[in-house]
């Protein structure tokens, strides 16, 4: 097939599943977990590390394709708290792709009205990451559309374990220790958005691999087997189509 007309069949494609979109019900928070750039390199006989840099393209393909949707909240799991137990290599080149890709979308992201943020142990990544991450959420800072969450040395046991350290903390300087759901919920790290209602995960693999435990309680869930380098806004846009379909019930017997 030449490339003209696979991007022709591709746009018909997009055109479809767009016209298929309600927009009016779209999901207000997706988050993704990127599974798979080792084994896309692999299959390409590349090294890992490969993998990692095709895999800041689909980065690209799903911040764009939620920006042009009109997706408010999108939360990617860039790098968990288990992450660090790769070889010294890997983990250095992941994190000079991190501090690649924050001094390089920077002018993307305010062109396209998107306001950066993290979560995660941030205090415990390298000075020089902390830099680069504080300057590009302080030149973003300003934008009003969809908030772009980068999850690093994420877990989400350690969150929940931080959480109940705060409230306890909390409790014993005002003397008033409250638990519950809503006080959990403030104290989590995504205190400031709200709970995912899509959670796309690619490479095939159904785990939540310490991502967002308390938050995806009642997220749908969507796998692809596809590796996370070849995810494009096709893909996305068939993720929020699948979305639209499921009746979400909460526990409830629907309507
Ligand atoms: C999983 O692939 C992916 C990661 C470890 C992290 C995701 C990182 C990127 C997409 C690049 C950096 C991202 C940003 C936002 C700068 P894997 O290595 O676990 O793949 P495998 O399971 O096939 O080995």
């Amino acid at each position: 097939m030449t490339p003209v007309r696979s991007s022709q069949k591709s746009s018909k494609r997009e055109a479809e599943l767009l016209a298929a979109i309600d927009l009016d019900r779209l999901p207000a928070h997706i988050a993704i977990i990127m599974d798979g750039n080792g084994r896309w390199a692999k299959g390409k006989h590349l090294p890992r590390f490969a993998g990692h840099r095709a895999g800041i393209g689909a980065v690209r393909e799903a911040v764009k394709g939620c920006t042009r949707l009109g997706i408010s909240f999108l939360t990617l799991y860039a790098f968990s708290l288990e992450n660090w137990k790769r070889p010294p290599a890997e983990v250095r080149f992941l994190m000079s792709l991190l501090r690649e890709y924050l001094k390089d979308a920077v002018d993307d992201l305010n062109e396209n009205n998107i306001r950066l943020e993290s979560i995660g142990r941030i205090g415990e990544l390298s000075k020089a990451v902390q830099k680069d991450l504080e300057r590009a959420v302080e030149r973003t800072r300003n934008n009003k559309g969809m908030r772009l969450t980068l999850a690093l040395n994420y877990g989400s046991r350690a969150e929940i374990v931080d959480a109940t350290r705060e409230l306890v903390k909390r409790g014993s300087r005002t003397g008033q220790l409250r638990i519950d759901e809503e006080t959990i919920s403030q104290a989590l790290y995504t205190r400031d958005l709200p709970d995912p209602d899509l959670l796309i995960r690619t490479s095939g693999e159904l785990r939540l691999s310490n991502f967002l435990l308390w938050q995806v309680a009642y997220s749908e869930i969507w796998v692809t087997s596809k590796y996370w380098p070849d995810f494009t806004q096709l893909d996305l846009l068939q993720a929020v189509v699948d979305f639209q379909k499921r009746e979400r019930r909460y526990g409830g017997l629907g309507q």
